[in-house]
């Protein structure tokens, strides 16, 4: 691995207002809902963590500042902690304190996803970056993030995280025109923001995770804004497309999506069965639940 491509910085856009979930998101930070009994931006920096990431910027605004205090000390309950010899729980919360060089910058006004991102360029200088949006994570065992670094440091490129949908699912992503390199591997020929099912070059969803050159930063300074009058990364990697080649990793399974209320449900019911500890009990609560509701 070279210098010009390593990558250690990852970027976490975590801003938005959480319209979805109001009134939970009225005052705190979407970002901070449980799934099971991890805030959902814990999830996004183990997960990064893991792919040999040690610096993050997490971009927020308003209502966020419980964010940054779960990555902080907190003497208080530590010493509580201490005194009752709860040792598993202090060494939890005394570790998050340390998981990563963790960074905070507003993004002021909120003026899209683009615009999250180019708020970052001061912190992330002239290197390669990973972005993880703020509203899904993907499972340890997929290594997405790892593969998607090894796939930059071989091509020196931008990579996006690409994943098949259904037919009627692609206007809610950005969607890729793919010229397949190999089984996993692709080069996106065109990017394109929510479009309709009829306009959509292909099934490849773009999912939250991805690995820019400094590049990007340029393109969304230029960039106009685009669906639902938002600066639009998806219209800036488009403009990136232009200069410098970029390619797209597939993957199967293993995301889990908290963006949506459905989503987040059922993303707290997968992980809430993989754990062992409460598989049984739950599990039989599960089942007991639907034939109550007339389900099973
Ligand atoms: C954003 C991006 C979109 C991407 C999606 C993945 O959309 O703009 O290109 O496919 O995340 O979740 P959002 O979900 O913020 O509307």
């Amino acid at each position: 691995m070279t210098t010009t491509t390593h990558v250690n910085k990852a970027v976490i856009p975590a801003a938005g207002f959480g319209t979805r979930f109001l009134p939970a998101t009225k005052a705190q930070a979407k970002e901070m809902m449980p799934i099971v009994d991890k805030p959902v931006i814990q999830y996004i920096v183990e997960e990064a963590v893991a792919a040999g990431i040690d610096d993050i910027l997490i971009i927020t605004g308003y209502t966020k500042r419980s964010i940054e205090d779960h990555f902080d000390r907190q003497f208080e309950l530590e010493q509580a902690l201490i005194e009752t010899g709860k040792d598993k729980e202090l060494a939890e919360v005394v570790g998050l304190a340390s998981l990563a060089n963790i960074h905070f910058v507003r993004q002021g006004e909120r003026l899209g996803l683009g615009h999250a991102i180019a708020v970052a360029r001061n912190h992330v200088g002239d290197n390669p970056f990973v972005v993880m949006l703020g509203d899904e994570f993907m499972a340890p065992r997929t290594n997405l993030l790892t593969e998607m670094i090894q796939t930059h440091s071989q091509y020196g490129r931008s990579v996006l995280a690409l994943q098949e949908v259904a037919e009627d699912e692609i206007s809610r992503y950005g969607c890729a025109k793919p010229e397949r390199i190999s089984d996993r591997l692709i080069q996106i020929l065109d990017i394109v923001e929510k479009p309709q099912p009829s306009e959509a070059p292909s099934n490849l969803a773009v999912m939250g995770r991805y690995v820019f050159t400094p590049e990007i930063f340029d393109k969304l300074e230029q960039v106009q804004p685009g669906v639902g009058g938002e600066i639009q990364l998806t219209d800036a990697i488009a403009m990136l497309l232009a200069d410098q080649a970029v390619y797209g990793v597939t993957f199967d399974g293993g995301r889990y999506d908290t963006g949506t209320v459905p989503a987040y449900l059922e993303t707290i019911v997968e992980l809430a069965l993989e754990r062992e500890s409460l598989r049984e009990e739950f599990g039989d609560f599960l089942i007991e639940a639907l034939q109550r509701h007339g389900r099973l």
